[in-house]
């Protein structure tokens, strides 16, 4: 499952990703799969992106946290042994104990490598609020970070604010509906696959992100249900029939996990210690101990990374077509701006970027076209 051929396919869409959006309106031409959580507002969302990921670095807690879209490209980069320590003037982190195979990257700050991840989520804060202010408000200009660990799968996962009804502070009266309609730009795209979050002690009926999830994915195709604070379900009950299919059957199952709980944040407990936690959760429980391997944070992660390579398969030659075509467009583009050799302005610089990156895309996929079976 992760063989070096998918890792390389999706570490190209990654590169082409922020390179469409350093871009701007050329994005929306292209449409590349990225996994969005959906859900009701403190239902676990950013705790489930943090356990995937293994750092301790999104803001979260009660009320309206997350406040922008984060699109957040997990890389996969094997730790290198003999790594030279601290020598680049640029590193943003002071934390000696800091691991150097780790760390995260902003669009925003290009070239700036964050080492430290409370500083990462410091960032976040500190642009969210310069974008949205420090009240309850929202806005749907994303932030995008890459983190860089021999510890990830390759993915590209994207943090959204909560479905919420009523408006706090001084948020706007049509507070619920602009959110909504910020969701449904995400997750409406057929490229994009939805992580259904539902807390296991709220009634899976009133499951604000399944019924909107239903809403652009009729078929369930495209989401898988997450059930998150399943530690916190009354004694003697449990999410049996939820996994079984029989309460609001998902073509792609769900998946129940245990993340830390408001305290465990409050007293700093690491994540390494919460998913060992979670495991021993699992492995003991009368109702599941049993079905152990396909519960937890790590099978969720592995069921995506499954997930994302079927689909990236599937709009394959759907996304060779478009890149075809947009560097047919820039071609003529560069041509009539009078070549390569023209004044060096900015959008020679960005052209020849997307040349690159379009030729490493092409030379993966046409190098891997036969030993893919693309009409699967
Ligand atoms: P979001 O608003 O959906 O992003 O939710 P957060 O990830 O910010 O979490 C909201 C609150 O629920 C925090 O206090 C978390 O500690 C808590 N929480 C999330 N998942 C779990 C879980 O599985 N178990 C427990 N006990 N608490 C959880
Ligand atoms: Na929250
Ligand atoms: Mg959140």
């Amino acid at each position: 499952m992760s063989s070096g051929l998918g890792q390389e396919i999706v570490a190209v869409i990654n590169k082409l990703q922020d390179v469409f959006t350093a871009v701007g309106s050329s994005a929306s031409q292209i449409d590349l799969p990225q996994i969005c959580v959906l859900g009701s507002q403190s239902s676990g969302k950013s705790s489930v992106l943090e356990n995937i990921v293994g750092r301790d670095f999104l803001p979260r807690g009660t009320g309206i946290v997350t406040r922008r879209p984060l699109v957040l490209q997990l890389i996969h980069r094997p730790a290198t042994p003999a790594q030279p320590n601290g020598t680049s003037s640029q590193i943003n982190g002071t934390d000696k104990q800091a691991n150097e195979s780790e760390w995260g990257e902003f669009l925003h700050l290009p070239g700036e490598k964050f080492y430290d991840f409370n500083k990462i989520r410091a960032e976040i804060v500190r642009d969210t609020e310069a974008k949205t202010g420090r009240n309850a408000g929202i806005s749907p200009q994303p932030i995008n970070l890459r983190i860089f660990s021999p510890n990830v799968l390759t993915l590209t996962l994207v943090d959204l604010p909560g479905l919420t009804k009523v408006p706090v502070g001084d948020q706007p009266k049509d507070i619920e509906k602009q959110i909504r309609d910020m969701l449904l730009k995400y997750i409406s795209r057929p490229a994009c696959i939805i992580l259904a979050v539902t807390g296991a002690n709220t009634d899976l009926a009133n499951s604000d992100g399944l019924k909107m999830a239903r809403e652009v994915d009729p078929e369930g195709t495209r989401t898988i249900g997450v059930l998150t604070k399943v530690d916190l379900m009354d004694q003697g009950t449990d999410v049996v029939d939820i996994l079984a299919g029989r309460i609001i059957p998902l073509r792609l199952g769900y998946v129940p996990v245990v993340n830390r709980g408001q305290r465990d944040i409050d007293q700093s407990k690491a994540i390494s210690v919460a998913l060992e936690a979670e495991r021993a959760f699992f492995e003991n429980h009368p109702s599941y101990k049993g079905k152990a391997q396909y519960c937890g944070t790590p099978f969720l992660a592995r069921k995506l990374n499954m997930i994302l390579m079927q689909h990236i398969r599937a709009t394959l030659p759907d996304i060779k077509a478009r890149i075809t075509q947009q560097l047919q467009k820039f071609t003529t583009e560069l041509q009539s701006l009078g070549g390569p050799m023209g004044d060096g302005s900015s959008s020679n610089v960005v052209l020849s970027v997307i040349t690159e990156f379009t030729n490493e895309f092409r030379t993966v996929i046409d190098g891997n076209t036969n030993d893919l079976s693309l009409n699967e």
